[in-house]
């Protein structure tokens, strides 16, 4: 608490961030989710609001014990958190609030696709025993695309930050499969987390590139995802720099 929020490279930026994963209903007690933890997203929201940014924090299944909100001080920025379960669910909550937002980052894990149905009450076995159910999926939207729609449309100038995790294959390395999903989005800036085929996803230390919206990368990070999200936050403080 030495300087005053004033002094911080972030001072009067609000950035909204998803963390965590979705889970997608099939009945009132059973869905599909992921394994996403949500602790890249928490570590982006806290760098964030450390360098400055008023934040809202959409938390999707996020299985750690969430910052405290925080109104605004003096000496401090905002920080507010709200909860979404399904991508329809977090997709309304981030449109709800782009509109505000200086800068949006993506790091919740979307799943793509959705059971059609979801039965309204507990799906049960019938006396077949070899009866078993076919889920039929739907695709869910692309949020991320959604909003950087949204962003181009209205001639907003906010700075659309999306992650992804690559692995690469026998001959395409993993920056170029991220070139590509920067391409499809559209965003500002991508952070592709180089899953070498030999670590364990999940782990705790990752090897991330963040690619500029050319795709030429802007700058590489080893270490701890709040690692990650201290060069990330640098990496969005130089862009709202440029552009103001
Ligand atoms: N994302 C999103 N909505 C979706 C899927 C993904 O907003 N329905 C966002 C994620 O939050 C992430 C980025 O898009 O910031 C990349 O997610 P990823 O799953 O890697 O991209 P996909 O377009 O789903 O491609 P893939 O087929 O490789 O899963
Ligand atoms: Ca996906």
């Amino acid at each position: 608490p030495a300087a005053s929020s004033e002094a911080l490279p972030l001072a009067g930026v609000r950035a909204l961030v998803s963390a965590g994963g979705t889970q997608e209903p099939l009945d009132p007690v059973r869905y599909l989710g992921n394994r996403s933890s949500g602790k890249q997203g928490v570590a982006v929201a806290k760098a964030l609001h450390e360098a400055g940014a008023d934040v809202d924090l959409v938390a999707a299944h996020v299985d750690l014990i969430l910052p405290q909100e925080q109104a605004a001080t003096a000496s401090s920025p905002r920080f507010s958190v709200h909860r979404a379960g399904s991508a329809q669910e977090l997709e309304d909550a981030m449109a709800r609030r782009a509109e505000q937002a200086d800068v949006i980052v993506m790091t919740a894990a979307v799943a793509d696709f959705r059971p059609a149905e979801v039965a309204e009450s507990k799906i049960k076995k019938t006396a077949d025993p070899d009866d078993a159910p076919v889920i039929r999926l739907v695709r869910n939207p692309d949020i991320l695309r959604g909003l950087v729609e949204r962003r181009d449309l209205t001639g907003d100038t906010q700075v659309i930050v999306g992650f992804a995790a690559e692995t690469g294959d026998a001959r395409t390395d993993p920056l170029d499969f991220g070139r590509a999903k920067l391409e499809r989005k559209g965003c500002d800036l991508l952070c592709v987390n180089q899953v070498g085929r030999d670590l364990v996803f999940g782990q705790d230390t990752t090897k991330v590139t963040v690619l500029a919206a050319d795709g030429s990368p802007d700058r590489t990070v080893e270490g701890s995802k709040d690692d990650v999200a201290a060069a990330l936050t640098q990496a969005i403080a130089q862009l709202i720099d440029h552009r103001r």
